[in-house]
């Protein structure tokens, strides 16, 4: 259910709003303007767009009086929309000094204000770029933390955002198994309620053959096979764009994956800590998730696939509400599907495309999908950092094929 359905729009808003900043409570002032590659943001900057966008489309249209609280901010911390005007170049938002961080939440709280003034008499016709604006921050809390993991750990100290982790003992992952789908003509797209993004609509008649999907994500213990049977030097095993890039970034496991004497360990949001065997792999790009399954004698599922898996028996893993901020072992009986929804996004093998009949949104917030709807593979299910209220069996995350920074998994299938 959606955060909206639950409570009111005012209730939702300034709840989200908060979690933004609780997940900002341990860093300390250098942690917010790191940016230790092109692709990933710094927090500050993340704090500042999620309120950019709610005074762009909201604010500065739609309520009367709104004033600025710089005349730089909108060109600052405008991401891509080319309709409302120039955009900071990306690769430049780590040297952003100022504004400060103090400046940055003094300017949330501006739009907040504003936004409460504006929530309290809102013309309904307004409710869709709300709930818009409110997944829009939803999708960067991930994004401040999958960000922050890569800002921290590029770090030779790697610092941990969280505090260590207690040792548990952790159950073994049951399986896995292979549930068998009988296909046909299904539907696949979401038809409400609620809310969802334009790229999910509009449901659509898909046809199926017989297929199998595994009961859950592949593990890190069962991926450290695949590197020890020379996974990462069998160019059989890749895509050929895959095998070019693996050789060009000297890929041998997943990013966050060191080898020490004793074995392997990774990097968390909680420090370094040996591989938990049992929990699902994580940051594999598309063409390692591709390889592990060709080495399987498996493949990616489809995305439609995957959707009308998932809508039979939508299970809950680990999400971001947790507060454990990575994926953890399987728990359950080993005849459903597990994890669907949380610990890791599954790739797919299913280009980013619109669906048949799709509309981008009218004005501005058309830019928000559609045009990056080339040159990229869709993701499924939501991750250990996703909000419990954002995802659903429905949602299309998509990254380019090379992209490892988000916890994305693999969840095998096959034909009948
Ligand atoms: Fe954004």
């Amino acid at each position: 259910m959606t955060i909206t359905m639950a409570k009111g729009l005012l209730e939702a808003f300034l709840e989200i709003r908060r979690t933004s900043e609780r997940l900002c409570k341990p860093l300390t002032t250098e942690d917010y303007v790191i940016q230790a590659l092109p692709d990933v943001s710094p927090t500050k900057w993340h704090l500042a767009h999620t309120s950019w966008f709610f005074e762009t489309f909201l604010l500065r249209p739609h309520s009367q009086g709104y004033a600025l609280m710089n005349d730089a901010y909108p060109y600052l911390f405008n991401s891509y929309y080319n309709s409302v005007g120039l955009p900071f170049p990306r690769a430049e938002r780590g040297h952003l000094s100022r504004p400060t961080v103090a400046e940055v939440y003094a300017y949330r709280a501006h739009v907040d204000e504003a936004m409460a003034r504006l929530l309290e008499q809102l013309d309904d016709a307004l409710v869709p770029s709300v709930e818009l604006g409110l997944n829009h921050e939803q999708q960067h809390q991930e994004l401040i933390l999958t960000d922050l993991k890569y800002n921290l750990g590029a770090n030779p100290l790697r610092p941990a955002y969280r505090p260590p982790r207690a040792r548990t003992e952790h159950p073994r992952s049951p399986g896995p198994s292979f549930i068998a789908f009988d296909g046909g003509l299904v539907d696949v797209g979401f038809d409400g309620p609620g809310f969802a993004f334009d790229n999910e609509q509009p449901r659509h008649r898909a046809y199926l053959r017989p297929f199998r999907l595994a009961s859950r994500p592949v593990t890190n213990g069962e991926y450290t096979q695949f590197i020890a049977d020379d996974g990462y030097r069998r160019w059989d095993l890749w895509l050929s764009e895959g095998w070019r890039i693996l050789q060009e970034r000297g890929w041998q496991a997943p990013l966050y994956w060191e080898r020490r004497d004793e074995g392997w360990w990774h990097y968390t949001l909680a420090g370094l800590y040996p591989l938990d065997e049992q929990a699902p792999v994580a940051h594999l790009s598309y063409y390692e998730a591709d390889a592990y399954a060709r080495w399987r004698g498996a493949r990616l599922p489809t995305e439609q696939e995957w959707e009308h898996a998932a809508a039979a028996c939508p299970t809950l893993g680990t999400l971001l509400d947790d507060g454990v901020y990575e994926p953890r072992p399987a728990v359950g009986a080993r005849d459903g599907l597990l994890q669907v929804l949380g610990d890791v996004w599954e790739w797919t093998q299913s280009s980013y495309s619109p669906y048949p009949g799709y509309r981008p949104l009218p004005g501005g917030l058309g830019e928000y999908n559609g045009k990056f709807m080339v040159n990229q593979m869709v993701l499924r299910g939501g991750s250990c950092v996703t909000p419990r209220s954002h995802v659903r069996v429905t949602y299309r995350n998509f990254f380019p094929p090379e992209a490892r920074l988000q916890f994305s998994g693999v969840r095998l299938a096959a034909d009948i």
